[in-house]
């Protein structure tokens, strides 16, 4: 089987987790959590970096950071990975659903915009939500699939109607907004994800970046139990979210590789669409001009009415060839958990999610293979 996405660990990660085991240093403090955070935060260009166990615990700590708070509201856009939902929930609030736009497949600013203008008033609370009477606690634009979301748009909003941006960066690694990296882009936080599934990997894992020191602090504070001091003193009701040096073992070798696991996940996306856009009903994945995606996923898009064949005819065909494709998110307002979550329009996402197939694309995979998909995907939908 051709494989979806798989990690790619054949740098230094055998060499660094050994010094783990030799040094003794395998929990959460240890020399390459520290490395870790250094690198992201100059790949990132965000300046200043906590690491965590996770994405999700990650956007959970940075939620609780700017101060959401229970019954809160926090804007999200409805296609994401259920991860950016679930941090919401665990913080006590709710996402308020948005829809994505055309371009990019991320949070549409004019539908924000007209959100907040029609469906918000201020108290002294704060920003209110006027038919739920809730407050609107931050605002979370996706970068999905490595596409920014339009930042510079977003933080404006965000400015005008005074709420903290957390920007769920967790597939955007090494994606760049109007010639900035992702991690300098205005949001108050931003946070990426090391899962076994990204272009960079720590096994599990993730990191919240920002440009306020002290912000990123108070998120390292509350990710490591709220500690006021050496003998079991504490000052909040805090989290024990740190990663570990064992998974950061593993993270520091796969960054060491970033700029080369970024362009051969570009280069695989180009050939796709090289290859495949001039078919029937085939679409390439989006990318805006002033965005320049991490491509962490690719594949096609499919118009039902055009295409040759249903996007599932497909699926099994390429797995019946021994090509793993899959569909991709299913937007949150259809997920049962978050059912009753307030929502806007959600044309656009529901117009797009069933008809995603994304196709290999693992940093180490082999040109032959490659060939082989694509040879496979041109007979089927040819
Ligand atoms: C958009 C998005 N948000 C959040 C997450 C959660 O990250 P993690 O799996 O590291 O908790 C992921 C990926 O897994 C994701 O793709």
């Amino acid at each position: 089987m051709i494989p979806l996405a798989v990690p790619n660990v054949t740098g230094n990660e055998s060499r660094y987790l050994q010094e783990c085991i030799e040094t003794g240093f395998v929990s959460s403090v240890g020399p390459f959590v520290t490395r870790l955070e250094e690198m992201v935060s100059r790949a990132t260009g965000a300046g200043y970096s906590t690491a965590t166990a996770s994405g999700t615990t990650g956007l959970h700590v940075a939620l609780i950071a700017v101060g959401v708070g229970r019954d809160d509201l926090v804007i999200l856009p409805t296609f994401t990975f259920i991860g950016s939902a679930n941090a919401i929930a665990h913080a006590g609030a709710s996402p308020w659903l948005l829809d994505i736009n055309r371009d990019g497949w991320t949070l549409d600013v004019a539908k924000l915009s007209r959100a907040l203008q029609r469906e918000t008033h201020r108290e002294k609370r704060g920003l209110i939500h006027s038919k739920t009477g809730r407050r609107v606690g931050a605002i979370m634009p996706v970068h999905v699939l490595g596409v920014p979301a339009d930042m510079d748009a977003i933080c404006e909003l965000a400015r005008q109607y005074q709420l903290p941006v957390v920007a769920d960066a967790a597939c955007a690694i090494g994606a760049r907004y109007k010639d900035r990296p992702i991690g300098s882009t205005g949001a108050d936080l931003s946070v990426f994800s090391f899962n076994g599934n990204k272009t960079v990997t720590s096994g599990g894992g993730g990191m919240v970046c920002g440009e306020d020191e002290a912000l990123v602090k108070k998120v390292h504070h509350l990710s490591t139990t709220a500690k006021a001091g050496a003998d079991y003193d504490f000052d909040e009701v805090g989290f024990n979210y740190r990663m570990t040096n064992l998974q950061a073992a593993v993270g520091c070798a796969q960054m060491e590789r970033l700029d080369e696991f970024v362009t051969a996940k570009r280069r695989i996306q180009k050939r796709y669409n090289d290859a495949l856009s001039e078919l029937p009903g085939v679409s390439p994945f989006p990318e805006p001009e002033f965005a320049e995606s991490s491509c962490w996923l690719a594949g096609v898009i499919l118009d039902p009415k055009e295409a040759t064949a249903p996007i599932e005819q497909i699926q099994d065909a390429l797995r019946e060839a021994g090509i793993m494709a899959r569909p991709f998110w299913k937007p949150i307002h259809l997920q049962r958990p978050y059912a009753g979550s307030p929502l806007e329009s959600t044309e656009v996402a529901d117009s797009i999610w069933r008809h995603i197939l994304t196709l290999p694309c693992s940093t180490s995979l082999a040109e032959e293979d490659l060939e082989q998909v694509i040879k496979v995907v041109r007979g089927l939908l040819s």
